[in-house]
């Protein structure tokens, strides 16, 4: 981006924003844990990977019980990470380069750590440390019940009962206790945080869980045993998610953020229903909202052209530009979905199969066989298709160099509470968070001088960024020339379908810039013009299947 971009007030409508889960990315005092000024010595590769903003997982202080996502202090680095000052410097080499940073901002629940929460622990029942949180008392004659039925998203119930006998509401771990966002010292405080992060050069934030941060509290509480099925209500009015009132919260946000020159940024994790998008995206709301149906759609050219149309139909409704995303820290990496067959789940999960640790499992029980190089070739595929669409896309760490999930680690270095709370059935994430191999060789494959965190398996070296550094037929070569090319080609935010044949999904965008996608068997003849980027090879001047093209049409 030029000076000029940087202080556009419109940058992230179409902006590549790339994924840092900074305990992964790169470790510069070799503790095996990545850091913050990791990252600042990996600016120059983002730069020519080119990206215009980083979005940056919790680097807050927390014991770790939900990946950062249990923050003990929102204004504070996690010494493991670094510093505020290491913190500066990185908004500083970023900007230098560039780029801007988003900051993750994780409102639903505190850890268990935050002062607020000791506090509330060492108070009384009824006191008002107690109700920044949500403690009630039990059912049952003697209180040894939860106050409700309701589960918590890591599997158990979404009630831990203290000493005293009260119980406090968890929709995550037991260790991210629910914030009462009722209580406006709450509200005044979370204002304080975006506030203390905008005015040390932020650019925007993502907000975690934005459709659970008001729930309905009445006595007795609603009953909802399936809660975990219910995330994608119609209406506004369900218990805890996506609820209407919500947004009163981010309304007071926006003009916070607005004060701000060019204003901050904002980007909403909801996982609602498509058609109540919109209410995140609005511009007097956090202004966009992620669009996770392609990350959830089968490879299929009906599917995939239903889920675009309809999220550029309901961004142009609210304003906002669409989000694109394929994977982040919280699902199976797309390389890997696509080489899975398509069942009931539309793709499997890692799971803890046998005494091996090794496999996948489809909730039915079947368990898939994984073919890697159909899985990185539909990967590739689909994420040329997505960085032609109108919209900013969301890239997570390691999908430019192909990486598979690692669905092969053991249990006993698991880190995601998924794994103990499902009884270790369920492997949990820990896959898609494996340490970033930057060198073929040597400790950690160059992430640290201290080993990983995470085991790396040996393929690791093949995918390494010293190995596809200087191979054009590299993912990293295909995301850096698409990159490239994209900065030049984005222009307008409309899309035309264009007729065209079954199992191809072929659209234009501004300026004759064709994009092909290949579904089928049989290879499809390209427009007249220059080949811009194919995700893959052509064959006798043909696309195959499971690959897209750009083309820029002869004038
Ligand atoms: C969504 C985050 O992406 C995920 O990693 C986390 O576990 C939950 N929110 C709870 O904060």
């Amino acid at each position: 981006m030029s000076n000029q971009d940087m202080a556009d007030s419109d940058w992230w409508r179409q902006a590549v924003v790339y994924q840092v889960y900074p305990r992964s990315f790169a470790d510069h005092d070799g503790d095996g844990v990545g850091d913050l000024p990791g990252i600042t010595s990996r600016v120059g590769y983002l730069k020519a990977l080119g990206i215009d903003a980083v979005w940056l997982s919790p680097f807050y202080p927390s014991a770790l019980a939900d990946g950062g996502y249990d923050v003990d202090d929102y204004r504070d680095v996690d010494p493991l990470l670094g510093t505020l000052a290491d913190f500066d410097a990185m908004v500083t080499a970023l900007h230098d380069a560039g780029i801007k940073l988003i900051v993750d901002i994780v409102p639903n629940h505190t850890s268990n750590r935050h002062r607020w929460f000791r506090e509330a622990l060492a108070s009384a029942p009824g006191s008002p440390a107690r109700q920044r949180y949500h403690f009630r008392d039990g059912t049952g004659p003697d209180g040894s019940e939860p106050p409700s039925d309701w589960p918590s998203m890591f599997g158990g119930p979404a009630w831990h009962r203290v000493p005293d006998g009260q119980w406090y509401l968890h929709l995550f771990a037991p260790e991210q206790p629910d914030l009462n966002w009722d209580n406006p010292e709450v509200r005044e405080d979370f204002v304080t945080t975006l506030r203390f992060w905008s005015d040390r050069g932020v650019d925007g934030f993502r907000i975690d869980v934005a459709h659970a941060l008001t729930k309905d509290m009445s006595d007795p509480l609603p009953s909802a045993p399936d809660l975990t099925e219910q995330q994608q209500p119609l209406v506004g009015d369900h218990p805890i998610w996506d609820r209407d009132d919500a947004q009163e919260v981010f309304r007071e946000w926006r003009k916070v953020l607005n004060e701000y020159d060019p204003p901050r940024t904002a980007v909403a994790e909801a996982w609602c229903h498509p058609s109540r998008r919109a209410r995140y995206a609005r511009p007097e709301s956090l202004g966009q909202a992620f669009n996770f149906d392609l990350l959830q759609a089968d490879w299929d050219p009906g599917i995939f052209r239903t889920v675009i149309t309809r999220n550029l139909e309901a961004s142009a409704e609210s304003g906002s530009s669409s989000t694109w995303v394929l994977s982040n820290h919280d699902v199976v990496r797309h390389a890997s979905r696509y080489g899975l067959p398509a069942g009931p789940d539309g793709c499997g999960v890692p799971a803890e199969l046998g005494q091996d640790g090794k496999g996948w499992v489809n909730t039915d029980g079947t368990t898939p066989q994984l073919d890697p190089e159909r899985g990185l070739q539909r990967a590739r595929a689909a994420s040329l298709l997505l960085l032609a669409l109108p919209g900013s896309t969301y890239l997570y760490q390691g999908e430019e160099l192909g990486l598979h999930e690692v669905a092969d680690l053991p249990g006993d270095v698991l880190q995601d509470p998924t794994f103990e709370r499902s009884g270790h059935t369920q492997k949990g994430r820990d896959g898609a968070r494996v340490p970033i191999p930057w060198t073929r060789e040597g400790s950690s494959f160059g992430f640290g001088s201290g080993g990983a965190h995470l085991p790396q398996p040996r393929w690791f070296a093949a995918l390494s960024v010293q190995a596809e550094q200087d191979d054009p037929a590299s993912t990293l070569s295909l995301y850096r020339a698409a990159l490239a090319v994209r900065a030049r080609l984005q222009g307008g935010e409309s899309l035309v379908w264009e007729d065209s044949i079954p199992n191809l999904l072929h659209f234009t965008r501004p300026g004759g810039w064709h994009c092909l996608t290949n579904f089928g068997a049989a290879p499809v003849e390209l427009p007249a013009g220059e080949i811009m980027v194919t995700s893959g090879p052509l064959h006798h001047g043909l696309l195959p299947q499971d690959t897209t093209a750009w083309v820029v049409a002869a004038h």
